[in-house]
């Protein structure tokens, strides 16, 4: 079965509620200790997944004291997360960052 059926940004005829699984990982996700920290959302294509986890990081984005960053698995994914942090982090954090004394060693 492939129930892959692009609509383009169309309203689907039928909408299955997820809001209920939303709920529980964004829920989880603030939380300190919680299984659903780490979430692996899997199914056929055209299943919804991508359209569930844009929800998650939709809702996530509003919330203050929270950094959503999309990775996508290509090259450099540790320095584009770390880069993505630092554009995204607040100015107060930042100027604590940035006085920071780094000593890296070649790794
Ligand atoms: N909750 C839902 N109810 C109905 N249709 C949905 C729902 N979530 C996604 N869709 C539709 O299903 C299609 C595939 O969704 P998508 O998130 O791209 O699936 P996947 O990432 O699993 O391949 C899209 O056209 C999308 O609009
Ligand atoms: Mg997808």
């Amino acid at each position: 079965m492939n129930p892959f059926n692009p609509t383009f940004g169309d309203v689907p005829k039928i909408f299955l509620d997820r809001s209920k699984q939303l709920n529980t990982v964004i829920k989880s996700l603030e939380e300190s200790v919680s299984p659903y920290q780490t979430t692996f959302v899997y199914g056929l294509r055209g299943s919804g997944k991508t359209t569930f986890l844009s929800d998650i990081s939709n809702q996530m984005s509003k919330k203050d004291n929270w950094i959503v960053i999309n990775l996508a698995v290509e090259e450099d994914l540790l320095i584009t997360l770390v880069k993505l942090i630092y554009v995204r982090m607040s100015n107060k954090f930042r100027k604590i960052f940035d006085q920071l004394d780094w000593h890296f060693e070649a790794w």
